[in-house]
């Protein structure tokens, strides 16, 4: 096993300080783990857009990793090199390819318990009725339990509910006979990766931390230093499990705001992104967030109904998030009765109108389509009954339920009825949306685009 603590890492100091939370010192009264040589120093579980960047980072850090993944599709495109990543993580991948002993990729949850430290970086999605979804949480805690060893640190990165950590990891591990902080050791450490942006290495950005027992928290310190260059120790699981919930649920809450200042200032006239870029050079007391066509991705519109839900349980009201949660379901509605609007404006029925939407992927830089409000727009004309295609240099395929939207290469060669563009990835040529009749910039960033409409 190797000393994590004193880990000679990339490029910040593993020195700098812990974070002014609290400092985490050894409890006498818990006496050492057995020593088991485990051969792993990490597994991580589940390979996606969270699961494999953090392998690739322990993994640039001298750790032994395990990945596990259900997915063989999955797997198969990480040991082929063809995955949605940044080019800095598919050149770490590439070297990790060919490091055969320590890096280890598999579908065999077993290999769990063969590391000494376990993170599960599983999806926790909402449903269609915006209800959380913790089937593959849920899962992948009953193996992690099942397999767990004396002297595993066990850790969850998924966002979840508060409490969560205790409900899938610590109650089921006492019952298994484990003793938390003593036998084994339980955090959560909630992610904020963001992919597609290169500006943040994932070892750069602070980790916050939080363990069952301060020795957990602990324990579960000594490996975060693997994959990141500062830790923020809390008091417990719970306050880091909240610490995620309110990081995302603010942004949640402040975009449905930029996107109301939006729809006023296209009432007032106003450019919205003029407004708020001035706004944001107030160095104090103000953060810029713009509007668009809705949220998606895998975490903005979905961690903060894990919240509701748990408080509706609880009968607590949270109307400020409600509202925002609602304004945002509503966006891409809002989008397509505009795209609508357009047409009929023009004297086109929707009826076999020739609509492209521009960029399907939830944000630039990436080829992510879950929950991006491109699904929702498309869904709406098809089913009003426009010819709906899609181009987006990064997708290749969307799956709209009972509809063929299919994906056009050219779309540069063709006059639309009408363009909606969704979202616009970097180094894009829009030069040709000029010769469009109408495009509707649910982005809000062409400005220069002559007669474009908003929603
Ligand atoms: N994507 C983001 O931007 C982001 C950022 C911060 C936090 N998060 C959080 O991180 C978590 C993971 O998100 P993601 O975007 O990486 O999800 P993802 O869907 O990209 O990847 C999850 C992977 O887990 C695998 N998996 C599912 N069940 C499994 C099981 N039982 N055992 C092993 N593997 C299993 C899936 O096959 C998939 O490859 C979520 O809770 C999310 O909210 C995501």
């Amino acid at each position: 096993m190797r000393d994590v603590v004193g880990l000679a890492t990339g490029s910040g100091s593993s020195d700098r300080p812990i974070g002014p939370g609290h400092t985490a010192l050894l409890d006498p009264s818990v006496p050492a783990p057995p020593l088991v040589d485990f051969h792993y120093d990490a597994a991580i579980v589940g390979l996606g857009y969270v699961g494999l960047p953090t392998a690739l980072t322990f993994h640039t850090n001298g750790f032994r990793v395990a990945g596990v993944d259900i997915s063989q599709p999955r797997l198969a495109a990480i040991r082929a090199g063809e995955v949605d990543a940044l080019a800095s993580d598919n050149v770490r991948l590439a070297k990790a390819l060919c490091d055969e002993d320590g890096f280890t990729l598999t579908d065999d949850l077993a290999i769990v318990s063969t590391a000494e430290a376990v993170l599960v970086c599983v999806p926790t999605p909402i449903d269609e009725h915006l209800l959380p979804d913790l089937t593959a949480l849920r899962a992948a805690c009953q193996s992690v339990v099942r397999l767990a060893q004396p002297g595993q640190v066990l850790m969850l990165t998924s966002t979840t509910y508060v409490g969560c950590t205790h409900d899938l990891l610590v109650r089921p591990l006492e019952e298994r006979g484990l003793r938390v902080g003593r036998d084994v050791f339980v955090a959560f450490a909630p992610e904020r990766i963001d992919p597609g942006n290169a500006d943040f290495a994932q070892y750069d950005v602070p980790r916050v931390v939080g363990g069952v027992t301060p020795t957990c928290t602990q324990r579960a310190t000594a490996t975060l230093r693997g994959c990141s260059v500062e830790l923020y120790q809390v008091r417990d699981a719970r306050t880091a499990e909240m610490t995620k919930l309110y990081e995302n649920t603010f942004r949640a809450v402040n975009i449905s705001l930029a996107n109301e200042f939006a729809d006023i200032s296209t009432t007032l006239g106003l450019d919205i992104t003029e407004v708020i870029d001035a706004a944001a050079t107030k160095p104090f007391g103000f953060m810029p967030f713009y509007p668009g066509a809705g949220i998606g991705g895998h975490c903005i519109p979905c961690d903060p109904h894990y919240l509701l839900w748990q408080l509706r349980a609880a009968r607590v009201s949270a109307p400020l998030i409600e509202t925002a949660m609602t304004s945002v379901a509503l966006r891409p509605g809002r989008v397509t009765r505009r795209a609508i609007d357009l047409l009929g404006r023009r004297g086109l029925p929707v009826e076999d109108a020739r609509v492209l939407v521009l960029g399907v992927a939830y944000k630039p830089g990436v080829a992510d389509v879950r929950e991006s409000p491109a699904l929702e727009i498309m869904r709406r004309l098809a089913t009003a009954g426009a010819r709906v295609s899609f181009a987006d240099d990064r997708v290749s395929t969307v799956d709209i339920p009972g509809h063929t939207v299919e994906k056009v290469t050219d779309p540069q060669d063709r006059t639309w009825d009408l363009v909606v563009v969704q979202c616009v990835h970097p180094q894009s040529d829009l030069d040709w949306l000029r010769r469009q009749p109408t495009v509707l910039d649910a982005t809000y960033r062409l400005a220069d685009l002559p007669g474009r409409e908003l929603p």
